[in-house]
């Protein structure tokens, strides 16, 4: 069997983004256009991978992390045909044929890929395009044919005639070519055309002009190989995928109620009979377990959540752990490192970052918790807050298991609480407390009459205190 590299293009400008980033970082469900390509590729039988960069290369290269991906630099960008000759030297002896493929297409899947792969071995050909049928061919080159139906050249919608211009098989920018056969030909291609380029497409041409036989692959749904070259359809890509993950999960036992107004990354994980309300964002390396209930109006992002969980409604999530069976939420704001215990429940309007939150504990109402550890058990009233910060430093509260803390209790932190205290409510906690203890840190509460022989005097309520 033949050895196959990938060479990926994506080395362009993508001037008709108008963007300072290049194209194939634009992300698309929220993965970079490249990195899509890359994980596809990660699956198919092909090695190296190797990816031709120019345009602010330095963050291409960044963005990928992949060890099986090598380089190829495209000083100039003087198009397709141009990229791929930049890449000679890096696969030279590595494979036998070359997989081709645009940075810019990148809802393909690793199934079609190994098909077309598949079909080329077959043939045992030697230039192989994938081509896919459109009622929208603008801007794609045409796959022009010959009287009895063989392939003899594509032609670019700029240097299309009127009625080449109504062909709607298209070129997908996905071509396997014997790798000798590829940079032969790559040497007779000009840069004569309406663009100045040196065009990958010419190849074919080239090929039927030295009698090797092209062959076509016609690719079964065409929203694959959608090329991105605007914001427009990287609108339109996003949809696809994001249509494509909610059909995944639904077919896997996901309980989705408007599924188009729910927005899925590709990548993330959610259990069987899990209900997903409308308008929810989950995004994101989340994992989402079984039985979870995800209301309207939540946004999750980078989160793990366990099963049995509930996230009411309008709650963002963020880089968070969620243990099995908390309720979380409404309007609550879950930060990166806050960890919350099975069986927890954080109530609306309460935030929590980097904090460790004990099983059974609960905080249901207006609080702030950041940078602590809060024990098992524990009752955090409303309204409380931990001072966490002194205009320099971040410092740490830690409230031990059964503790009861009144409402309005701030925590000057650093500061420590022992297990099973009670914390009355309005205290200003500046001291660590021993455990079994009740601290009250707060002002004696005074009482004057308004009017000469109204209202009680101080000294009886002194006394009762
Ligand atoms: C290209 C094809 C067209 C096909 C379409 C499929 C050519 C001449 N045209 O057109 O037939 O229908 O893709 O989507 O090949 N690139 C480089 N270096 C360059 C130029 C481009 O690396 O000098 C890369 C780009 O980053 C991009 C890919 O090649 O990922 C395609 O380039 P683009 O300019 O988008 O080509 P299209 O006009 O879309
Ligand atoms: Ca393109």
């Amino acid at each position: 069997m033949n050895t196959i590299a990938a060479l990926v293009l994506a080395a362009g400008k993508g001037s008709r983004m108008k963007s300072q980033t290049c194209k194939v970082l634009h992300e698309i469900a929220g993965k970079s256009m490249i990195a899509h390509v890359l994980s596809v590729l990660e699956t198919c039988a092909v090695d190296p991978i190797v990816l031709v960069v120019g345009r602010q290369s330095d963050r291409v290269r960044e963005a990928v992390t992949d060890d099986k991906v090598r380089f190829a630099e495209q000083d100039r960008r003087l198009g397709t045909g141009h990229a791929v000759l930049c890449a000679k030297d890096v696969l030279h002896e590595l494979a036998d044929h070359v997989l081709i493929l645009c940075g810019d297409t990148p809802l393909i899947r690793s199934a079609t890929l190994n098909a077309f792969m598949e079909y080329h071995h077959s043939l045992g050909s030697k230039l192989t395009l994938m081509t896919g049928f459109t009622d929208t061919p603008h801007g794609y080159g045409r796959i022009v044919r010959n009287g009895e139906g063989a392939v003899s050249r594509i032609v670019e919608e700029k240097d299309a005639s009127d009625q080449e211009r109504t062909i709607k098989e298209v070129n997908t920018g996905v071509y396997l070519v014997e790798r000798g056969l590829l940079f032969g030909l790559l040497e007779h291609v000009t840069a004569d055309n309406s663009q100045g380029e040196y065009y990958l497409t010419d190849i074919v041409a080239q090929a039927i002009k030295a009698s090797i036989n092209v062959n076509a692959y016609a690719v079964n749904d065409f929203r694959e190989v959608i090329g991105i070259n605007t914001r427009a359809e990287l609108a339109a890509a996003s949809n696809i995928l994001w249509d494509r993950t909610r059909r995944d999960l639904m077919e896997a036992g996901v309980t989705i109620l408007d599924p188009t107004t729910v927005y899925i990354d590709a990548g993330v994980k959610v259990g069987v009979d899990t209900i997903i309300e409308p308008c929810v964002h989950i995004r994101g390396a989340t994992v989402i377990g079984t039985d979870c209930k995800i209301e309207s109006g939540v946004y999750i992002i980078n989160a793990t959540i366990h099963d049995n969980v509930a996230i009411l409604q309008g709650s963002r999530v963020n880089g968070a752990v969620v243990s099995h069976g908390a309720v979380i939420g409404p309007m609550a704001h879950l930060r990166p490192e806050a960890d919350i215990g099975p069986g927890c429940k954080i109530g609306n309007f309460v935030e929590v970052k980097k904090t460790h939150f004990g099983a059974g504990s609960k905080a249901s109402h207006l609080s702030y918790l950041g940078d602590s550890v809060v024990g098992t058990n524990v009752n955090i009233g409303c309204g409380v807050i931990t001072c966490n910060y002194d205009g320099k430093r971040k410092h740490p509260t830690t409230i031990g298991d059964n503790c009861f803390v009144g409402s309005d209790v701030q925590f000057v932190a650093p500061v420590k609480v022992g297990q099973g205290c009670v914390i009355g409510a309005g205290s200003t906690i500046t001291k660590d407390v021993p455990e079994f203890s009740l601290a009250v840190a707060r002002g004696k509460q005074k009482s004057y009459p308004l009017r000469k022989g109204q209202g009680s005097t101080n000294k009886d309520e002194d006394r009762q205190s």
